[in-house]
């Protein structure tokens, strides 16, 4: 009897195995829907410079689309080529950072405006599958995307072929039944004024350069934010270098930049990278202008003081 009972819970967890197995697979390459932006490129002198300034500048694409040290490029007062770049070593498989440069075969050149758009906007590749959130660009506004999208046509095409990311069984489950495409999360400006003010720093602080990416707590099994906005706290574990943890950058609570005046604050972005193995993309941020360091300053001033522990030091 108990044998035979055995036998049966075998054969059925058999079954149930191989029939998630089938699952997993025949979901590995789900398509999803999403609009193209109305976006167009051009050749526009003045619209390609502002798309390289936030490119190289706040919305640091050399930091992952260079596989070199960007920061040594920059020093020698240097672009780097945005030819793929960095591997992303995760629990759920090595994600390599695509060619972005003008090249017809391996980069960009095979995707119209549209699909390059999209993928920023909506997460969703030129052939319907969904990226993996690492680009913060959602609520990039019409005119930003289309800038920095005329200066990637106008880069010089670099021939390099990127290896497919390889995904771990574990990562095969979740995107089987977990991944989706991530949007924007509010209203996308068509354009949005340039200047100091708060508003322009909320912006470039959420929506371009991700400092509320790491500087907030995150689970790191689905990337959502579990901590206090800008309060820090977010660990940084790799193999080989000493870990990091993101500090509390709001500068009303007793965090690292508690009692900074922006000019202490845009001094300290001058510096560049102190610590070497820091994650924070110093030597593309060290390029952004004045102008914009005040309005992320002045943000991050008229946000609400707060009592959260995490990361204060
Ligand atoms: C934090 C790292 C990071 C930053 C910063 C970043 N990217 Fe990416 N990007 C990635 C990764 C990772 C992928 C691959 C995603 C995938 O295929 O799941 C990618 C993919 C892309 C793709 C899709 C290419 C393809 O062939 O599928 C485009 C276009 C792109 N990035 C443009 C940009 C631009 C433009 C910037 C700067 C404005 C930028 N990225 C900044 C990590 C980054
Ligand atoms: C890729 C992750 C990442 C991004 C994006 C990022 N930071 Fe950081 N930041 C860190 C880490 C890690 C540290 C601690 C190591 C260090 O000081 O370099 C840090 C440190 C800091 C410090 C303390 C520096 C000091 O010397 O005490 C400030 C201020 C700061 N970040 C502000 C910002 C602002 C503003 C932005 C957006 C413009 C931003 N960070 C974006 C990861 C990041």
């Amino acid at each position: 009897m108990i044998r035979k009972l055995l036998k049966w819970t075998g054969i059925v967890i058999l079954s149930l195995v191989l029939l998630i197995a089938i699952v997993v697979a025949s979901r590995q390459n789900l398509k999803f829907e999403a609009p193209y932006p109305d976006i167009k490129s051009t050749a526009d002198s003045a619209i390609v410079a502002h798309g390289k300034e936030i490119a190289y500048g706040p919305a640091h694409c050399a930091d992952c689309h260079y596989a070199g040290n960007a920061d040594s490029v920059f020093k020698l007062g240097q672009e780097p080529a945005l030819n793929g770049g960095r591997i992303f070593e995760t629990p759920v498989g090595n994600f390599y950072v695509r060619n972005i440069t003008s090249d017809p075969v391996t980069g960009i050149g095979r995707y119209t405006d549209g699909e390059i758009a999209r993928v920023l906007r909506y997460g969703v590749r030129p052939n319907g599958t969904a990226v993996i959130d690492f680009m913060p660009f959602h609520n990039m506004s019409d005119e930003d995307l289309t800038a920095v999208i005329s200066f990637l046509r106008s880069t010089k095409p670099v021939r390099n072929q990127v290896p497919d990311h390889s995904v771990t069984m574990m990562g095969r489950i979740v995107k089987a039944f977990m991944l989706k495409p991530v949007g924007p999360s509010e209203q996308v400006p068509k354009t949005i004024h340039r200047d100091s003010t708060a508003v322009y720093g909320r912006y470039l602080a959420n929506s371009v350069a991700n400092c509320v990416g790491c500087h907030t707590n995150r689970d790191m099994m689905t990337g959502a934010f579990i901590g206090e906005p800008f309060a820090g706290g977010l660990k940084f574990e790799e193999p080989g270098i000493p870990t990091l943890v993101s500090p509390n950058i709001n500068p009303n609570t007793p965090g690292r930049i508690y009692g900074w005046s922006q000019i202490d604050f845009i001094n300290r972005f001058r510096m560049g990278k102190l610590i070497p193995y820091s994650h924070m993309p110093w030597n593309s941020f060290k390029r952004m202008s004045d102008g914009d360091l005040k309005a992320i300053f002045n943000y991050l001033k008229s946000l609400p003081g707060s009592t959260a522990k995490a990361g204060t030091k």
